[in-house]
């Protein structure tokens, strides 16, 4: 049973609806050719070759052949939704993006959720992080909020991802495990790498094995600017908060759901959306100004600090609902290219090594999954808003531009000269000042990796912690090389020294150095409120 969205249709579905076929009682070649017979190819006699002629057997065959384009590097595995988002109140005072000022307007959204490490054939319960992936289609160009369900990250620099993604997936020699993290490669690589350490407590406990997308929360991770109309910026965390709260499965119960129904998340997504059980989350920000970037006793910038929201609340501006399933998931949920490098004006970047190396490999990683340059155009990915530039010609090219004028400056439509607007009305980066000089190192104010990573652990109840610690236990014993889980072990006691110690235990690793576990600067005690004021400043 098909719902209708509650909210009726909206810009993005009657333009995705330009496209849609349904099927016709003739079935045609690709040039329109109606075939006579779809289930005996031409052949010289009946029990004869089958002739090279037959073009409608060559179509269908050639199509057939390559309808795979290849997965997504990472993420592959996703399964997505249409809906709307709306603004509580307006935001204008912190930024001037459109679709954050009126209440009045419902923007359309799609969301893809996916796991990060699997294959597209794998399975929806393993123990990894979700990716939770937001395309805003605004009035202003598409926004993409490319975010996971996890706040930190496991690395500090995007020089490192290809390291970390290729020690995560399945080994080069033997394409084995297909499963998540439990793998010697792994460990090897996390516990080399102690700014792992905060982000391997999240990927141990429930958060790593939800029981529904519907029940998962989600984070831009990065630090992002707000800018408002005046171009004064505030630093801003991005949240969302699943109507439903935050539900794990039991390990046990996630490794029997991955035999029996792989798609158990995929499922849930599809089948509440059918039955109108639309799901729903809120979204929340951190709002810090931009001379408290210094205040805090980390660095707003690593990607693997939270802000406490004891520190900074969280305060919620708007809600995302949805409502409505794809048409169909090769045109809408695989071929849709999210990037976080999606802005538009009124949000910009801060100078997150990690954020700033995925501003590249968005794009580039596109042009290969999804065959050229042109991607922007496909139904999915297609702003609802007007777009025009000089760009032309390229694999699969779908608009057809009038005219002999594909430059800028020109003078030869109607005689009449346009340029580019150099005004205010576009993009604007944010113009902040840099400190030279160039250097390829990390800054020591990314070195404290344990201190937020001990805040998580000594967060949870005390069965939670219990899960943290089977976690690490059922993870650690695939892992044979006995070095590899000494140092891993070594690591957590900077965490929690018992931790440590119970993980160790059964696994007969040695107890770690007690000294390794002494304490580290804790946060400098601050907290920063930034009131959303009620009338728009
Ligand atoms: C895909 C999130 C870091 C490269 C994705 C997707 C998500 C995501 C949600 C799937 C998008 C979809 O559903 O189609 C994140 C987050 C990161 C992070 C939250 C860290 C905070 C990185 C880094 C790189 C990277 C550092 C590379 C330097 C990619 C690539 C894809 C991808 C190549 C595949 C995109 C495609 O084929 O369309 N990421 N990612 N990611 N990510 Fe990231």
């Amino acid at each position: 049973r098909r719902q209708k969205p509650a909210n009726g249709t909206n810009a993005k579905q009657e333009q995705l609806s330009n496209f849609t076929t349904d099927h016709t009682p003739l079935i045609t070649t690709n040039q329109g050719v109606q075939i006579p017979d779809n289930h005996n190819s031409l052949r010289a006699g009946a029990r004869g070759p089958t002739l090279l002629e037959d073009f409608i057997l060559r179509e269908k065959i050639t199509h057939f052949d390559h309808e795979r384009i290849p997965e997504r590097v990472v993420h592959a595995r996703g399964a997505a939704a249409h809906g709307y988002f709306e603004v509580y109140r307006s935001m204008s005072q912190f930024t001037c993006a459109d679709f954050l000022q009126d209440p009045a307007v419902k923007t359309p959204v799609f969301v893809r959720f996916s796991t990060v490490a699997g294959s597209r054939g794998s399975a929806d319960t393993v123990r990894d992080v979700r990716g939770f992936a937001v395309k805003f289609y605004t009035q202003q160009g598409n926004y993409d909020l490319v975010g996971n369900n996890i706040p930190v990250f496991f690395i500090q620099d995007a020089m490192k991802f290809p390291d970390l993604i290729h020690s995560v997936k399945p080994e080069p020699n033997n394409e084995i495990p297909q499963a998540a993290s439990a793998h010697d490669t792994f460990w090897d690589f996390a516990s080399l790498m102690p700014e792992s350490t905060h982000m391997l407590m999240w990927a141990m406990s429930d958060r790593a094995i939800p029981r529904s997308f519907r029940m998962m929360e989600g984070f831009g991770i990065h630090t992002f600017r707000f800018i408002n109309a005046r171009g004064e910026s505030h630093f801003v965390k991005f949240h969302w908060k699943p109507k439903l709260g935050i539900h794990g499965l039991a390990w046990d119960e996630a490794q029997k759901i991955a035999g029996k129904d792989a798609d158990f998340h995929r499922r849930d997504l599809w089948e509440a959306i059918e039955n109108g059980d639309f799901p729903e989350w809120e979204l929340g920000v951190q709002l810090i100004p931009n001379d408290k970037e210094h205040a805090f006793g980390f660095d707003l910038l690593d990607p693997t600090k939270v802000i406490p929201e004891e520190m900074v609340p969280v305060q919620r501006i708007g809600r995302m609902v949805l409502n409505r399933n794809p048409e169909n998931f090769f045109a809408e949920t695989e071929q849709v290219a999210f990037h976080p490098g999606h802005v538009v004006p009124g949000i910009d970047f801060t100078n997150d090594p990690l954020l700033q190396g995925r501003l590249f490999s968005y794009t580039d990683t596109q042009i290969s999954r999804l065959g050229g340059a042109n991607f922007h155009e496909l139904p999915i990915n297609r702003g609802v808003c007007p777009f025009h530039n000089f760009q032309r010609d390229g694999m699969h090219r779908m608009t057809i531009a009038r005219g002999q004028v594909a430059y800028e400056p020109h003078s030869l439509i109607d005689g009449k000269d346009f340029r580019v607007d150099g005004g205010s009305a576009g993009f604007q980066s944010f113009p902040e000042d840099l400190e030279p000089p160039k250097v390829r190192r990390r800054s020591p104010s990314f070195d404290d990796h344990f201190t937020q990573a001990r805040l998580f652990f000594n967060s949870q109840s005390a069965p939670e912690k219990e899960h943290i610690i089977a976690g690490f236990r059922f993870e650690l014993s695939k892992c044979e090389v006995p070095a590899v889980r000494q140092r891993m072990v070594d690591n957590l006691a900077h965490v929690d020294e018992k931790l440590a110690r119970r993980v160790a235990e059964p696994l007969g690793i040695n107890p770690p150095d007690a000294k390794a576990a002494a304490g580290r600067a804790g946060f400098r005690d601050h907290r920063i409120t930034m009131p959303i004021e009620e009338s728009p400043a």
